[in-house]
């Protein structure tokens, strides 16, 4: 049965996301530092092609062209995360108000426009300054996270009801501390460790902040979650997955929900209690309003001699980032994530797909593709909210064509794509189809708990 809107309530959330990194560009404008990120570019070797931030989609300048087609597109609300070093350049310290200014007027035009805000505090973009004294393997770091939650949910908090303290601190502590593919490119699985115990200490503590500052407004964390399925079900198969699964959705989920780590992985227990102090699992576990869930693929896992071994189904259907298709895991997932760890709400914070898209003779961008993967996954959303799922919104990655970190400009995710010599907006066939898609819905959903009072 083809997916409709039919099977979703009423108020659900139909969004788009995007990260300030990966889409605004003037990354030396009105007094912004340096961020980890920009440094990572600048280090030969580091990104495909030698991209950079510097340009992007150049969103800093466009915004208000971008929310007219996000206007067009229908959505209600739009993820889009601050960059730290706009607004604290020197980390700690003198607030840059011109910085600050950016996301005031963006908030502003989004709600002119009806477009209710998400905002991600962290995805990714540390001030270098901070990375220099350490990072996020320094406690410090944590501490002047909560300064710069202040410094922006003192000034947004009248108008933005949504707010993710971190995205995929998964991603940032091990790709980033451990694998040295992302910024800032350590590679010990010690400093992923440390990093990783920082961001959940400083979204336990920021937490505390914007629910302060904006007392209206719902708090909550994204994480990147995907469902490991044994290879086959021998016990080996099945341990393997479940190891799996404890490395990249329990080392998370149990802190935040349980207040504790998964005691089944020893090793990694004993690398993170050094950075443990009295009271941080408590910071970390204080209650959430919502959990934002980032999904794209799911893991197929085998034992191997020396550990789990993650399979490839070559019949299977890949995105150009190598990535399965598999929408059935997004369901199984959301729904076991709502059985053992019962999250008041869930929002699917991302979910998207690469393929290589090409502008044709037209003009136009024909991508049925990507059509067809947000059709199946969104209907495995829908499959989950029938099995009793909490998930009250959805937003497809990316609403642009943007910087996939080392893969600099090559994968394409955006249901708009950009033409990045001209930097113009062509909204690809999936883009026409989203926005159909959202106009078929019975009724008009609710409005922000902010924005309208
Ligand atoms: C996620 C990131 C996002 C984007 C997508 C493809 O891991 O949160 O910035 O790169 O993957």
């Amino acid at each position: 049965m083809p997916t409709d809107t039919s099977s979703f309530p009423h108020d659900f959330v139909w969004g788009a996301a995007t990260a300030s990194f990966q889409i605004e560009g003037a990354t030396r404008e009105a007094g912004r530092g340096e961020s980890v990120w920009d440094r990572f570019c600048a280090t030969p070797g580091k990104v495909r092609n030698g991209d950079s931030g510097e340009i992007a989609c150049d969103f800093y300048h466009r915004y208000r062209d971008d929310i007219a087609l996000m206007r067009d597109l229908g959505i209600d609300a739009f993820r889009f995360s601050i960059a730290w070093p706009r607004v604290l350049p020197t980390g700690r310290g003198p607030v840059n108000q011109a910085g600050l200014d950016f996301y005031d007027r963006l908030v502003d035009e989004l709600l002119a426009n009806e477009i209710e805000p998400f905002v991600t505090l962290f995805h990714w973009d540390t001030p270098q300054v901070l990375e220099d004294a350490g990072g996020w393997t320094a406690r410090e770091t944590a501490e002047a996270f909560v300064e710069y939650a202040e410094a922006v949910s003192s000034l947004l908090g009248d108008r933005v009801g949504h707010w993710m303290t971190h995205n995929e601190p998964w991603v940032h502590a091990w790709i980033g501390h451990s694998w040295g593919h992302h910024a800032p490119g350590r590679t010990s699985e010690t400093d992923a460790v440390a990093a990783a115990h920082h961001l959940l200490l400083s979204h336990g503590w920021a937490t505390e902040v914007i629910r302060r500052n904006a007392p209206d407004s719902r708090v909550g964390i994204t994480l990147n979650l995907a469902q490991a399925y044994p290879a086959s079900d021998t016990p080996e198969d099945e341990a393997a997955a479940w190891h799996v699964d404890g490395e990249g959705n329990r080392w998370f989920l149990d802190p935040i929900f349980r207040g504790a780590y998964p005691a089944d992985l020893l090793e990694r227990n004993e690398l993170v209690e050094p950075f443990v102090q009295a009271g941080d699992l408590e910071a970390i576990s204080a209650p959430l309003d919502f959990l934002g869930v980032n999904n794209y693929f799911r893991f197929v896992v085998s034992a191997g001699d020396e550990g789990p071994r993650m399979q490839r189904d070559s019949e299977a259907q890949h995105t150009d980032m190598g990535w399965e298709v598999y929408p059935d895991g997004l369901n199984r997932l959301l729904v076991r994530v709502a059985r053992d760890y019962a999250p008041s709400a869930i929002y699917v914070t991302e979910n998207g797909a690469a393929f290589g898209d090409v502008r044709v003779h037209d003009g136009r961008v024909h991508d049925p593709e990507r059509t067809e993967y947000l059709e199946s996954y969104i209907g495995a959303v829908a499959d989950a909210i029938a099995a009793g799922a909490p998930v009250k919104g959805y937003f497809v990655w990316s609403f642009l064509d943007n910087f996939e970190w080392a893969y600099g400009y090559s994968k394409r995710f955006g249901i708009v794509y950009v033409d990045y010599p001209t930097l113009d907006r062509v909204p690809k066939d999936s883009f026409h189809w989203y926005r159909d898609f959202i106009k078929s819905r019975p009724r008009a959903p609710h409005p922000s708990p902010i924005a309208t009072g």
